[in-house]
């Protein structure tokens, strides 16, 4: 009995030891080294007492969210799995400073993507969404493509100019992800269903939306900064020849990432008493 007792009591004493050494840890690293913190190989090497600290929180506390982490502090995969569903909300932003680097592996973006497409609705579960994802020389290709259709369109050399720059800033990213819908899945909807027929070419725009801000809140997640852009319809037959993707599928957003290499900028904010209105509560 005095055995077990003593058991208990030592690993009690092991556990808040634990959580204690792990909190020490984690002030350590966010006030004794503020210019380390900023530094990405410092998030890279150093992320264990902060992992180990948001390990221990999860188990040891019922909410994750009441210690919120900085957005700093999920630079890495490791943390950024961490990362509630809100916080990611909260923490996207529109980047346009980005540049070849990336923080999670290729396979790792292509597992997002799967996910993407498997588990984000659709309307009456259409799966009308098709994504198409460019790394490195064959993102850097696409971007070419719109040079290149967009030039002939452009009625001064001041517009090719700054049109050739802005686009150069989505080609020094490390990929892109083309979202396309399947028009026949949505005829077919509308032959099936007349009663919601005109309904279906916007409902199919919804479902496309929704896929394009789970990637980008997801790759933002995991340290990337995106940022998304509309070339289509002037870059569609050129990408869908090369890439061999159905010529009658219809391209809707071009999500473009790669590291961060810059801030975003500032976002006004119209007032919630003109956007939300609560009843019954
Ligand atoms: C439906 C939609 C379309 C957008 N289209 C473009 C676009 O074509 N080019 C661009 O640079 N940004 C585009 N954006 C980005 C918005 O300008 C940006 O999300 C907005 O200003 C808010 O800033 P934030 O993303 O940093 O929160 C688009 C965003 C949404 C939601």
């Amino acid at each position: 009995m005095h055995n077990r007792l003593g058991s208990l009591l030592a690993i009690l004493v092991l556990t808040v030891a634990i959580v204690y050494q792990a909190n020490m840890a984690q002030s350590l690293y966010r006030t004794c080294v503020p210019t380390l913190w900023q530094s990405q190989i410092f998030n890279r090497t150093v992320p264990l007492a902060s992992s180990l600290y948001s390990n221990l929180k999860c188990i040891t506390s019922s909410s994750h969210s009441s210690q919120p982490l900085t957005r700093k502090a999920f630079s890495s995969s490791t943390m950024a799995s961490q990362k509630s569903f809100m916080d990611a909300v909260k923490t996207r932003r529109t980047y346009y400073a980005i540049n070849k680097q990336a923080p999670i592996s290729d396979d790792k973006i292509e597992e997002l993507v799967n996910d993407t497409i498997l588990h984000v609705p659709s309307s009456f579960n259409s799966q009308s969404a098709r994504a198409v994802v460019l790394f490195k020389d064959e993102h850097d290709k696409f971007w070419d493509f719109v040079i290149e259709v967009l030039k002939p369109m452009l009625p001064s050399e001041e517009q090719v100019k700054s049109s050739t720059q802005r686009i150069n800033g989505f080609r020094a990213g490390y990929g892109t992800i083309l979202f396309f819908e399947d028009p026949k899945i949505v005829t077919g909807l509308q032959t099936k269903m007349p009663l919601y027929a005109d309904k279906f070419p916007q409902w199919s725009e919804h479902t496309s939306a929704m896929h394009q801000f789970v990637l980008w809140t997801a790759l933002e997640a995991e340290g990337f900064g995106c940022n998304l852009q509309h070339y289509n319809p002037i870059v569609d037959q050129k990408a869908q020849t090369e890439w061999n993707i159905p010529q009658e599928w219809q391209l809707k957003a071009q999500l473009v990432f790669g590291g961060r290499a810059g801030e975003p900028g500032e976002k006004s904010q119209t007032p919630l008493e003109q956007r939300v209105f609560v009843h019954g509560k």
